[in-house]
């Protein structure tokens, strides 16, 4: 099984500086952070990492908006990363979220949720390896 997620820091987030302190959580939950990079997606970019949900009415609004601005991309590991990440964050609605992840924290809306977290195993290797090249990942 793999111990490694894929993690975004989204345009919201970073516009917000909220970097930092998402930054904090990852560290003091005992991720290592493998690599990280501050990157502006194109749309086609965006719409080809959202394709899962291309046929979603939130699509267009999705991947314009993961498109608008900076954002952070993450490659992280620690045993059971995939669901461990997924407690940190948060539920998807940050109304939803439980207090102290880090979308209850930082999230304004469904839309503008500051993180993304990969949903399983096969789906981090392949996020990470949509951002990632073999030499990013030490
Ligand atoms: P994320 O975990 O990045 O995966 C897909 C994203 O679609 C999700 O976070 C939300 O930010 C976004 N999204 C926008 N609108 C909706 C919606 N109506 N239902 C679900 N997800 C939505």
């Amino acid at each position: 099984m793999t111990n490694r997620t894929f993690a975004i820091i989204k345009p919201d987030a970073v516009k917000n500086n909220y970097v930092g302190n998402i930054y904090n959580h990852i560290l003091e939950e005992g991720f290592t952070i493998l690599s990280a990079k501050l990157i502006k997606m194109s749309k086609y970019q965006a719409e080809q990492f959202y394709l899962i949900h291309k046929d979603r009415p939130f699509y267009d609004e999705l991947t314009s908006f993961m498109s608008s601005g900076r954002c952070m991309v993450l490659a992280l590991e620690k045993d059971n990363a995939v669901e461990n990440w997924r407690t940190v964050i948060g539920a998807t609605n940050p109304d939803d979220a439980n207090d102290g992840t880090i979308r209850k924290l930082y999230a304004s809306s469904l839309g503008e949720n500051a993180v993304h977290g990969s949903d399983s195993n096969e789906n981090a290797l392949k996020e990470i390896s949509f951002f990632f090249s073999y030499s990013e990942l030490i």
